[in-house]
């Protein structure tokens, strides 16, 4: 049997994870997580460790360690284009023990430009082909997820193709987000996407003006 704890671990830095998150994480015998998550909290007690980051190699490591309390660190909160739903495909709900929830990047972007995230969109290209531009385009509210080859210039070059920069819509690129080369920029034509970093952590936020 699996005794699996998914730990959110917020958008990078510790500041943003739960007190929960972090005992959860100190009292794991394995624990999984990147350098960064595995940094950021006390892992003294914890008998084995794994810094990774390759969803494939870590649905590996939590297979070879059933019976043992394991915790996978997973980025922002668990609840949203996580690891978390591939945990739960590859092994089913009943091996996880319990969901930490946390500090989505979603929130932390959003509330950077001071704006609610009620009613939003949220779209992931991380991992996945671009698709459904029309959609992004007509949500009043919305935010993408980026990655490596879909990053925020791809995405926004793609969007201002098909009329992105015609209705007066706010657009953000929000980079390493509670990291200290935090970024915020705003777009507000394509020729400022020249500007964005080549690729690090991405999410675009798009709001049309209030009517
Ligand atoms: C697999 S998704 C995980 C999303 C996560 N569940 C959440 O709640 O934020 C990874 C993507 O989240 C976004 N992301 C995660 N951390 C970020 C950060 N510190 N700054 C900006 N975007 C971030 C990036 O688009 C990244 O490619």
């Amino acid at each position: 049997m699996h005794k699996i704890t998914v730990i959110s671990s917020g958008p990078g830095s510790a500041d943003f994870m739960t007190l929960l998150a972090h005992r959860k994480a100190s009292a794991s015998e394995v624990l999984i997580g990147t350098a960064l998550q595995l940094g950021a909290v006390d892992t003294s007690n914890c008998k084995i460790m794994y810094e990774e980051s390759k969803i494939d190699k870590i649905l590996k490591l939590i297979g070879m360690h059933e019976g043992q309390e394991v915790g996978v660190l997973v980025t922002g909160d668990a609840g949203i284009f996580s690891l978390t739903q591939k945990i739960i495909v590859l092994y089913g709900r009943d091996a996880i023990k319990e969901i930490i929830p946390g500090v989505s990047s979603i929130q932390v972007g959003f509330a950077k430009i001071k704006e609610a995230w009620t009613n939003v969109k949220a779209f992931s290209f991380h991992g996945r082909e671009i698709s459904g531009l029309d959609e992004i385009i007509a949500a009043e509210k919305a935010v993408i997820l980026c990655d490596k080859v879909n990053n925020a210039a791809e995405l926004l070059r793609r969007l201002d193709a098909v009329g992105l920069f015609k209705d007066n819509r706010r657009v953000y690129v929000c980079q390493n987000l509670t990291l200290e080369d935090e970024d915020i920029t705003e777009i507000n034509c394509i020729e400022d996407v020249k500007g964005l970093k080549e690729w690090t952590k991405q999410i675009v936020l798009l709001l049309k003006p209030a009517i």
